[in-house]
């Protein structure tokens, strides 16, 4: 039945204030946060781009455990170092899954091992650690070939002759190769082609991913015409890497499979694909999850690191007396005859210290990945449904000025103890806590240790002759980056 344009009206104004009344209550129980929300728009509206000042204020306003509603979804953020422990290591049984994310189930269609939960993230988090410890995760074959790796990128380094350059996309480039060795056991060029225009796609995909993170709270956007939140091209550019890369990789290891030791990633994968398959019992492990679990290595363990390595930098140009003592404790413990290895590590604690408040200043991966609930939970006093998306705000256990004097300082010297030994704070967690806590954590302490320390071994680094310094303040999309900067790398005599 038609009903006339007045009758329409009145129906029209009545769900509207229904909808903007319900969405203006939050629902008793819920932790404290903003109010009221907007239909459809929830808070996002009193967010800007980078959420962290306001979620700061928020924090000062609503205290440590907060919420707010992004569109129609509820997001808890955590904040400080106890709560975000209570929740993520005392509360684990409940607090480690990852919540359902629209992009997530079109990029990975839900498989591989950054974005499942429950028993098949568990399944793919054992086997990968397995393989990686194997392979020598955090001893020495691998650092060999982190150390191989470096040798190329000093060697880049070397070839801009003291003048200015934008190191992002050669950083970029020799970190790869680094997750390249691990997985298909080999590295490659520089200037390879075909790895060149797989790393843009996938550097693409993660600023798209971080752009328009929009689009998980409101799905029916995919539908308008066109492709404003690019979410074609990121699906083609996962297609194009998984085509040109992963599926022939791991055809090539299909086809010369032999039994034994792992000689890469893919081998012992491939392997643990066979045991299964041999006796019968269900499993996660195949094929198309060892195609996704590639690309969660090249995605988590590339971006971070090599932005790690840049944000040393941008610190270093600011801070040329850290610097300058880095250089001379590596004088003093390597020398310049041969490489720095792992072997110098426990000895060179000033550099080590200035990695750790590289970590903790730059602040690489300030809201964590997003947690997922296993079920509706009492927490501090409030209930929060299974459904809610959980933001750890690690920057406020990096950055808590209860428990970092100064948190705005660079002061390597805050790691070192009376004793000169080396101090490892509790809030300090730039690689997350709990049991989704980073897996990459030990290769990329490695390569952060092995890069620096044969960069500074080689090179003063010093900004443009103009004496433009990088800025401090960085730009957040999935990581927290430093803006584009130039720097020069002066052979040390
Ligand atoms: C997860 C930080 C390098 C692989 C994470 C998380 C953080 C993090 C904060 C999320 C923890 C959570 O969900 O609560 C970093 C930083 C890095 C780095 C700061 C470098 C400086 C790497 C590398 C790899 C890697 C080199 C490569 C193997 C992963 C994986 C996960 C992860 C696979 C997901 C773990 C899971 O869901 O169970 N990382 N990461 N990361 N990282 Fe890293």
């Amino acid at each position: 039945v038609l009903l006339e344009p007045t009758s329409l009206l009145a129906v029209s104004v009545l769900v509207l204030s229904l909808l903007w009344w319900r969405s203006t209550r939050r629902p008793p129980g819920l932790p404290p946060g903003p109010g009221p929300a907007l239909p459809l728009l929830g808070h996002l509206h009193l967010l800007d781009k980078d959420p962290r000042p306001k979620f700061r204020e928020w924090r000062r306003q609503y205290g440590d455990v907060f919420s707010l509603y992004m569109g129609g979804q509820l997001v808890v953020v955590l904040n400080g170092y106890h709560v975000i422990k209570e929740a993520l290591v005392k509360n684990a049984d409940v607090f480690s899954d990852r919540p359902y994310s629209f992009l997530n189930d079109r990029i990975d269609e839900n498989k591989g091992l950054v974005g499942t939960s429950g028993t098949h993230w568990k399944e793919q988090r054992k086997v990968s650690l397995e393989i990686l410890r194997e392979m020598g995760l955090g001893k020495n074959v691998l650092a060999e070939k982190v150390q191989e790796e470096v040798t190329y990128y000093i060697k880049a380094l070397n070839s801009f002759e003291g003048r200015p350059a934008d190191v992002e996309e050669m950083t970029h480039k020799s970190v790869s190769n680094n997750i390249g060795s691990i997985v298909f056991g080999k590295r490659f060029e520089y200037d390879d082609p075909t790895f060149t225009h797989n790393l843009k796609c996938m550097d693409e995909n993660i600023k798209i991913i971080g752009a328009n993170a929009v689009i998980n709270f409101f799905p029916w956007l995919e539908y308008l015409p066109g492709d404003l939140f690019k979410l074609k091209l990121a699906l083609a550019n996962v297609a194009l890497v998984e085509n040109q890369l992963s599926h022939p990789q791991i055809k090539a290891h299909v086809d010369t499979y032999s039994d034994g030791d792992a000689k890469d990633f893919i081998h012992a994968y491939i392997r643990e694909i066979r045991k299964r398959e041999e006796s019968g019992q269900p499993t996660t492990i195949d094929e198309e999850n060892l195609v996704k679990v590639i690309g969660d290595l090249f995605n988590a363990g590339t971006e971070t690191t090599a932005t790690a390595i840049r944000w040393a930098l941008v610190f270093f140009l600011h801070n040329p007396d850290v610097q300058d003592k880095c250089y001379d404790e590596i004088q003093r413990v390597v020398g310049t005859e041969r490489a720095p290895s792992m072997r110098d590590k426990p000895e060179l604690t000033y550099l080590e210290a200035t990695i750790m408040e590289v970590l903790r200043r730059a602040n690489v991966v300030p809201f964590a990945l997003q947690h997922g609930l296993s079920r509706d939970v009492t927490f501090h006093g409030y209930t929060i449904p299974k459904d809610a998306v959980v933001l750890p705000f690690q920057e406020t256990a990096l950055s808590d000025p209860e428990m970092w004097e100064e948190p705005t300082a660079f002061r390597p010297e805050r790691f070192i103890g009376a004793d000169g030994k080396l101090l490892k704070p509790d809030p300090f967690i730039p690689f997350g806590i709990g049991r989704r806590v980073c897996l990459g954590e030990p290769l990329a302490r490695m390569e952060l240790f092995l890069y620096l320390a044969t960069m500074i071994q080689h090179f003063r680094f010093l900004p443009p002759e103009d004496g433009q310094l990088p800025s401090l303040e960085g730009i957040l999309a999935l990581t927290h980056s430093p803006k584009p900067f130039m720097v020069r790398a002066i052979p040390r005599e």
